[in-house]
């Protein structure tokens, strides 16, 4: 077939018609209640960039809104959309565990054929990389100091 049969509707609809892309601002957490977490990740080698905005109510730690926005591929696009939807309603240790696999597998239409090609496994680790970064800054630490997930890219 054609490369354009390696990739589910799922991944089609996301980069077409992302649901969480957008920004949140300081207005927003206020509203909200909650404080407003910014995180940025960029791979130096290409360029590629995703910032994840989070409202996270400090009393709970769950993660109440949750944005994105990318320089990245449709790929990209479509992961970092579903990565800020599996954040939503986690606590911030539960959305470190998310990892590019938990993303890849919520963008397949069906659970034994993958969402994306072996190719693009790549682009969706920048999602799970923002998470740890956003974490990061919500819990006032070094971004290495987080534990890593397994991955797969
Ligand atoms: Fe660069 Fe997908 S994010 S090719
Ligand atoms: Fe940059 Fe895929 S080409 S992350």
């Amino acid at each position: 077939g054609s490369l354009w049969d390696n990739y589910s509707d799922i991944v089609s609809d996301r980069m077409n018609n992302p649901k969480h892309m957008g920004s949140l601002t300081e207005e927003d957490a206020k509203q909200m209640g909650g404080k407003l977490i910014v995180a940025d990740f960029g791979a130096e080698s290409c360029g590629d960039a995703v910032r994840l905005f989070w409202i996270v109510n400090e009393d709970t730690d769950v993660i109440i809104s949750s944005k994105f926005k990318s320089f990245g591929c449709g790929t990209a696009i479509a992961s970092s959309d579903t990565m800020a939807e599996l954040c939503l309603g986690k606590t911030v240790d539960e959305a470190l565990k998310i990892t590019n696999i938990d993303v890849e597998f919520a963008m397949r239409d069906n659970p034994d054929i993958p969402a994306v090609p072996p190719q693009k496994m790549h682009c969706s680790v920048m999602a799970y990389d923002v998470i740890k970064q956003a974490a990061a800054n919500y819990k006032g630490v070094e971004f290495a100091t987080l534990e890593d997930q397994e991955i797969v890219c």
